[in-house]
C-alpha cells in the first residue's frame, strides 16, 4: 500500500499536439499532492498519464518515465489494466454504475477478478463503504440502486468502489466540483483519513481546498496558447501558499493571473 511515484522527463501528446512537456516530480507515499493551475495547462492529462488512462484516447501517447517504486509503468511487460487497478481513479462527476445496487457498485471490480466468496465480498464491501465514510448512511439499503444516492453520497460510493480493489494510489480529478459545500467537506475529511493508507493526488481549482487537504502542491502553467503545459514548481503546500518560489505561482494563487 501507499507507494511512491517518480516521474522523469514526461511529455504527453494528443496526436501531434504536445499537451504537457518535460515533467519531473516525486510523489511521496501517504501524502496528498494537489495539482493546481489554469484551465488547459494539462493537469488532467498529467494525472491520467500516472495510471495509463491517457493512452485510452486514440492517437494519445507518452514519452518519458513513470515509476511506481521499482516498477516502470510504461515498461514492455506491463499490463495497463493492472496499472489502473493499482492506481485507482475518481472522476469529476460521480459515475456509479446506474443499474447496479450500492453493494454491486462496490463489488464490481472484485467480481472482475472472480475469486471471492460471498462472505469475503460482504466483508470487503462493508470495509470499503466504511473507509469511504458512507456505511452508516447506506447499510440498510445496500440492494437499492447507487443512482438513488445524493451527489455527495454517489461520490463517496465511487471512492468506496475505487478502494475496494485495494489500490496503492488514488488519483482524483476535481472530485468535489459537482458537489455542495457540505458534501465537499465530507470528501475532504475522507481524503485526510485515506492518506494514512494511500498515496493521493487531487486536481482542484479550489485554492482553499488545496490548502486544506494537501501536503504538497504542484503548480502547472502554460507559456501561451498552443504551448504545452509545464510544471512550474512543487513544494510544501504551506510554502506554495505563503512564499512560493516563482512569480507565476504567486500571481495565480493571489488571483492576479490572466
Ligand atoms: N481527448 C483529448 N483530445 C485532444 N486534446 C485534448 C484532449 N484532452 C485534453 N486535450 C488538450 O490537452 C491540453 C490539456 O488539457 P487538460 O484537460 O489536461 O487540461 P486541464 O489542466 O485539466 O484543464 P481544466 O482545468 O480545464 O480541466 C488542452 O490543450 C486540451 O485541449
Ligand atoms: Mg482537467
Amino acid at each position: 500500500m501507499a507507494k511512491q511515484i517518480e516521474v522523469a522527463g514526461l511529455d504527453a501528446y494528443y496526436g501531434a499536439h504536445k499537451a504537457i512537456e518535460d515533467i519531473t516530480m516525486t510523489i511521496e507515499p501517504r501524502t496528498v499532492t494537489a495539482f493546481i493551475g489554469p484551465s488547459g495547462c494539462g493537469k488532467s492529462t498529467f494525472l491520467r498519464t500516472l495510471n495509463r488512462m491517457h493512452e485510452v484516447v486514440p492517437g494519445a501517447r507518452v514519452e518519458g518515465k513513470v515509476r511506481l517504486e521499482d516498477q516502470d509503468l510504461y515498461g514492455p511487460d506491463v499490463d495497463p489494466v493492472s496499472v489502473r487497478r493499482t492506481i485507482g481513479m475518481v472522476f469529476q462527476r460521480p459515475n456509479p454504475f446506474p443499474t447496479m445496487s450500492i453493494y454491486d457498485n462496490v463489488a464490481a471490480g472484485l467480481r472482475l477478478n472472480g475469486r471471492f466468496s460471498r462472505s469475503e465480498l460482504d466483508g470487503i464491501v462493508e470495509s470499503s463503504l466504511k473507509g469511504a465514510n458512507l456505511w452508516n448512511e447506506v447499510k440498510d439499503r445496500l440492494n437499492k440502486p447507487g443512482s438513488g444516492l445524493s451527489g455527495g453520497q454517489q461520490q463517496r460510493l465511487c471512492i468506496a468502489r475505487a478502494i475496494a480493489v485495494r489500490p496503492q494510489v488514488l488519483l482524483m480529478d476535481e472530485p468535489c466540483s459537482a458537489l455542495d459545500p457540505i458534501s465537499t467537506l465530507a470528501i475532504e475529511d475522507l481524503i485526510s483519513s485515506l492518506k494514512q493508507d494511500y498515496t493521493i493526488v487531487i486536481v482542484t481549482h479550489n485554492m482553499q481546498q488545496a490548502a486544506r487537504v494537501s501536503d504538497k502542491t504542484a503548480f502547472f502553467n502554460l507559456a501561451g496558447q498552443g504551448q504545452p503545459g509545464k510544471l512550474i514548481e512543487m513544494d510544501d503546500t504551506s510554502r506554495i501558499f505563503t512564499n512560493p518560489g516563482q512569480k507565476a505561482t504567486e500571481d495565480y494563487i493571489t488571483g492576479r493571473f490572466g
